[in-house]
Order: C-alpha cells, then structure tokens, then sequence
C-alpha cells in the first residue's frame, strides 16, 4: 500500500495545471462507442478513471490513443463483444462501466456490465440507471458477478422522471437515448457542467437533444452517429481541491486552466470564509490574505448549488476558521467518514443525524450522519492516516500538509484516481514529503 510521509506547517505556494474533468472525460470516452468513426478528445488526463475506461473500452475492440499531452483518439469502428471473464476482470473498479450499456446495446445488441466500484460515501445503488434502461425496452438479467442486458426489440424513446436530478442517470439517459427508435423526454435532469459537456459531445456526432429552462431535456433518436473533436472541460473539482488546500496552508496557488463560470458559487463561498482569488485569462490564483478565516454554512447541492465533491477538501479550511461551520451534506447519505482523521489531529468536528443549516433533505431523520460542525481555530498536529476515498483523501493530504509535525498517509493511491500528477504537483507547490510504493 503506497503511503507518504508528510512534513506539516509549511504554506503551499506555486501553480498547478488541471486538465480535463473526471467526472466528464471518462463519458466522453463511452460516448465515443456510440459513432462509426474515430473521435479525438483532448485534455485527457492520465488518472486510473480514465485507465479503467481505456481497458474496457479495447477489451471490446476500440482503438486508444493517449498521449503525454493528453490528446486522445478512439475508434470504435471494429467494436465487438467481450469475454465476460475479461471484463470481470475489471469490477469493482469504477462507476463507469454501467455508463456502458446503452452504447453497447445499440452497437452490439447485448451487454455485460461487471459490479461497480467508486468511492465509499454512500450506498451507491444503480436502481435509477436499471429502471432508466428498461424504459428504452432493454432486458436485465442480474449475474452473480454484474448484469447481462440484450434489447430483443431494438431500443425506443422514452419519457422519464427522475426521482432525484442524478448524474449518472442523466448521462445513462443521454447515452442511451441518441440512438433509441423516437422522442426521450427526461424531466428532473442533473444539468451540471459536466452534463452540458456531454451533450455538446453528443450534439457534435449527430445528436438532437435540448435542455429547456425547466431542467426537462429532449432528445430526438437518430439511426447513426459520427464521431466528435472535442476539448474537455476542466476539473472544477480538482481547482476548488487545490483553492482549499491555499486557505488551509495560508498558501498560494495558481490553478492553471480554472475558469470563472463553472465556479461562481465555490468562489463566493471561498471569500466569504476570507479566502481571496484573482481571475486571470489561463487560470485563478486562489489565496490565504491573512487574517482570520470566517465560519460559514454550506449546504451542498446539485448544481448550481453548492458541489458535494467541494465540501471536503474545504472542510479542512474551516477548521482553521474562527467560530462554528456548518455542512449539511444533500447528496450522499455518508460523506464524512474522512472526518475522523481530522478529529484525530485535532480539530473539533461532530456530525449528525440531522439535517442542520438549511433545508429538510432526504436523508434526515433515516439515522445518516450527514451534517457536519465544526468548530475552529484548532491547531492540527500529524498523525497517521489512512485514506478513505478520492476526495477524502485530497482532505487528509492537506490537513497533514497544514498540520504541525510529521504525518504518515498510507492508501494514497486512491488519490491518483482523480488528480493527475498528483506528487508532482505537491511537489511544486513546496510540500514537503517521502513517497514509498
Ligand atoms: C457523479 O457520481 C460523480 N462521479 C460524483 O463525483 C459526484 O459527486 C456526483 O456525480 C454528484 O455530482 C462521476 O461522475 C464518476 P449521482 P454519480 O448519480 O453519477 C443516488 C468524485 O469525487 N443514486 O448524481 O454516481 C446516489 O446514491 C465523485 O468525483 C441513487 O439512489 O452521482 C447519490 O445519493 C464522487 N440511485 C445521489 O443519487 C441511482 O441509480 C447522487 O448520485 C443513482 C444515484
């Protein structure tokens, strides 16, 4: 298990360059099995998400090219099926891969997608995404180790609603329902950046799709597919870890390729708990001014609200923040198991059952802890931790970072799921580590 030692209490001061979005590069790279030619897809980073997909994506006979600069070409004009036994060989890995079905469907009539991975924050249920694919006529058949699908009649529009605005349901509905015989009407939509990335994609090999003001999307089935060249949107997720871990370290950070538009709300909740940033034409520089930081109460939400990705890199901030913080998490029922790790080095956090700070969410009163106290200024002292997932992880870096004294962080692997080049990168920011396999 690969693990860091990390020597606390020095501000981290530099530039760092984010690339492509995980959580949009890799639906790209799915999407791109919906076309009959070669897509090229830029600004991919070189992350396990993204290395996952690759092997998935070739195990059924697409071609992959991903070079150092992260351009990268897919041509899925020889698709085929996949030995079970090789794709198995990936469950557990990613979310990705039930992203798979709807493009596999229309290119080969049938599927077989393994158990999924992801990270532990929740009980992850991919109910959405089976009623969503039996909507459009496709066949389940549960398997010990996954799900097997066919669509004996070929796939058709739908119209579906989807209890809660979910990600990955809305991308299982995108994937799907360009190809599909007729009309898809989709009403409760997630619309994140991400989302709308997608759709450009998709819009740009052939697809009719619109988004109307009431979070309804519309798409119109077409037979055949092209191919798309396409840049990726950046890592907001990736740029609010790193204006974090500035506030956290009284540092100073220059986060190449951020942009403004995706990040209005993070940037107004980051000032108003005293951090400072410049928008430049190439990036955001994301600054601790001095002074004391301030409490403040998040909820976290779809967007445009509050991402629940951003909460726990910040977390680490407001324990450095003068008085009582509030997170009230919305989205997953058990994102702050991180927390522990952060009590132990001292800071004063305690979660509850309730739904505190905002608005009554779904989870309250079913006995989740999803809302977080947090009282500061507590000084942070090392400890030994052990990664729990990506976000976590990124959080657990950059309380030891910000700590006084010596941390060992074991388990970090998980981080490079999500941030490419990540010792790298802490490494021109000033940290301070030792890095053993
Ligand atoms: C995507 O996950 C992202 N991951 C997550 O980022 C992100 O936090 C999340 O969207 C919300 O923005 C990727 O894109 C790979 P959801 P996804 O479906 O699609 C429940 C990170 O750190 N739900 O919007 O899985 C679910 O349990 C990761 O980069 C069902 O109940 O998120 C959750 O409570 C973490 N049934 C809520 O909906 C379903 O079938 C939101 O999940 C699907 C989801």
């Amino acid at each position: 298990m690969s693990q860091i030692t990390v020597k606390g209490g020095k501000p981290l001061v530099g530039r760092v360059d984010v690339r492509g979005a995980k959580n949009l590069v890799t639906k790209a790279m799915v999407a791109a099995l919906l076309g009959d030619n070669a897509s090229v897809l830029r600004d991919v980073p070189h992350i396990s998400d993204v290395e996952v997909v690759s092997k998935l994506l070739q195990l059924h006979g697409v071609l992959i090219t991903h070079g150092e600069d992260g351009t990268m070409t897919l041509d899925p004009s020889n698709v085929k099926s996949a030995r079970m036994v090789d794709i198995d060989a990936h469950a557990g890995s990613s979310r990705i891969p039930i992203l798979f079905c709807g493009p596999l469907l229309h290119q080969l009539g049938e599927a077989f997608i393994p158990d999924l991975g992801g990270c532990h924050i929740g009980d992850r249920p991919i109910d959405y995404h089976l009623e969503v694919l039996r909507n459009f006529g496709a066949v389940i058949d549960k398997q010990p180790n996954g799900i097997r699908l066919s669509a004996p009649d070929g796939l058709h529009g739908a119209k579906i609603s989807l209890k809660y605005p979910s990600v990955g349901a809305t991308e299982q509905v995108l994937l799907t329902s360009v190809r599909a015989e007729g009309l898809t009407e989709l009403s409760g939509a997630a619309v994140e950046p991400e989302i709308m990335d997608l759709i450009a994609i998709l819009q740009k090999m052939g697809a009719i799709i619109s988004v109307d003001t009431d979070r309804v999307i519309r798409i119109e089935g077409v037979k055949n597919l092209d191919s798309y060249n396409h840049t990726a949107l950046f890592d907001r997720n990736e740029a609010a870890s790193w204006a974090a871990a500035a506030l956290a370290t009284h540092g100073d950070i220059f986060v190449g390729g951020a942009r403004q538009p995706e990040m209005m709300t993070f940037l107004n909740v980051f000032r108003k708990v005293g951090g400072a940033f410049d928008i430049k034409e190439d990036g955001i520089r994301f600054y601790h001014p001095g002074g004391d930081l301030n409490p403040v109460v998040i909820e976290t939400d779809v967007h445009p609200g509050f991402m629940t990705d951003w909460q726990q890199p910040l977390v680490v901030a407001l324990t450095q923040a003068k008085g009582l913080s509030i997170v009230h998490e919305t989205v997953y029922e058990n994102r702050f198991g991180f927390t522990d790790a952060l009590v132990q080095m001292g800071a004063q956090i305690q979660i509850y059952r309730e739904c505190l700070g905002g608005n009554p969410c779904r989870f309250g009163q079913r006995n989740f802890n999803h809302s977080a106290v947090i009282s500061g200024p507590t000084p942070l002292h090392g400890a030994d931790i052990r990664v729990p997932d990506l976000r976590g992880g990124f959080s657990h870096m950059v309380a030891a970072l910000a700590a006084e004294g010596v941390s060992n962080v074991t388990n970090v692997q998980l981080i490079s799921r999500g941030y490419e080049h990540f010792l790298t990168k802490l490494e021109a920011l000033g940290a301070e580590f030792t890095y053993t396999e």
